[in-house]
């Protein structure tokens, strides 16, 4: 259902590569919501994914940008603001990537020319993306910058490996950011830490199907869909969410405040039932 939450609204979304992805979601949401978007992903993803016939679709610009690359930003921040006319409300961050995941090197054994990577890709870029809004000034007073983080920032998450430094950074880039943008701007930034969602960086993880198993089992409200992910970023987009900001924001079913469930507990039972020890 529909709400006219973004009427007359514009903003750029990052990170949509096929339709699991959540940025996707968001796009189809932020539509249907009645925001006008541009749509941006790097030149290798468009190629890849599905964005260029979504984009076709809809009518709707996808332009070319590495989020690591500030000209690459600049650019196409500038080509938004002509499409648009003007000044935009909103941004969706959502970009994570690890070679040392990708190539399963082990956290105890990370190369280190990845290892950059892997903060360059997934944290700095966030910072990028501000910096470059906030120089350009392209957004409106009370804007909204999201960015999409996990609950391994926190709490140590058996093979999330270096992507959980960089979700430790990119939630303190969006307090520190947060602070300034909002102070001189009325800009609001948050992160959401998403429940494991299917999607391609997601099932870049060893043994994320576990994962995913794990933490269903230890939320009472069961494990967030991409779909659901859409919904709050279109909250925080909207102005029903004003004065949020500088928040890292747990949208899991509950798991991130959960020590042991009964469906974990009894799983976990059933592996001494099977006289497993280890
Ligand atoms: N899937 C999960 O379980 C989960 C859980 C919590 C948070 N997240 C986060 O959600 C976000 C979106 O991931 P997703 O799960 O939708 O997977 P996805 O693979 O669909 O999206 C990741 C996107 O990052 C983009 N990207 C990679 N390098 C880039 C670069 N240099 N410049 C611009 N874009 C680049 C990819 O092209 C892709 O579109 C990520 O930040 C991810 O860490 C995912």
């Amino acid at each position: 259902m529909a709400y006219n939450l973004l009427k007359g609204k514009k903003g750029i979304i990052f990170g949509a590569l096929n339709e699991m992805s959540i940025a996707w979601k968001v796009a189809e949401k932020c539509l249907e919501e009645g925001a006008e978007i541009v749509l941006t992903n790097t030149p290798l993803s468009i190629r890849m994914g599905g964005i260029q016939e979504f984009a076709d679709k809809h009518n709707i610009p996808l332009i070319p940008a590495d989020a690591t690359s500030v000209e690459d930003l600049t650019n196409l921040m500038n080509e938004a603001m002509r499409h648009f006319g003007g000044k935009m409300d909103f941004i969706l961050h959502s970009i994570g990537m690890s070679l040392n995941v990708r190539k399963k090197r082990a956290y105890d054994d990370l190369d280190y020319d990845f290892l950059q990577k892997t903060l360059d890709i997934s944290a700095i870029s966030f910072h990028k993306v501000l910096q470059t809004a906030k120089k350009l000034d392209v957004l409106n007073e009370w804007g909204s910058v999201v960015a999409l983080s996990y609950v391994a920032a926190q709490r140590t998450m058996y093979e999330y490996n270096d992507m959980a430094d960089a979700k430790a950074m990119l939630e303190s880039i969006a307090r520190s950011f947060g602070y300034i943008y909002g102070r001189e701007k009325k800009i609001r930034v948050n992160t959401i830490s998403q429940s494991p969602t299917m999607t391609t960086a997601g099932s870049g993880i060893k043994g994320f199907d576990s994962l995913v198993d794990f933490a269903d089992r230890m939320s009472p409200l069961g494990n967030a869909t991409a779909d659901e992910c859409a919904n709050y970023c279109i909250c925080l987009f909207s102005d029903l969410t004003r004065k949020i900001t500088m928040q890292n924001l747990y949208h899991d079913g509950g798991f991130s405040s959960m020590g042991m469930s009964y469906r974990a507990m009894h799983q976990y039972n059933k592996s001494f039932e099977n006289g497993e020890k280890e």
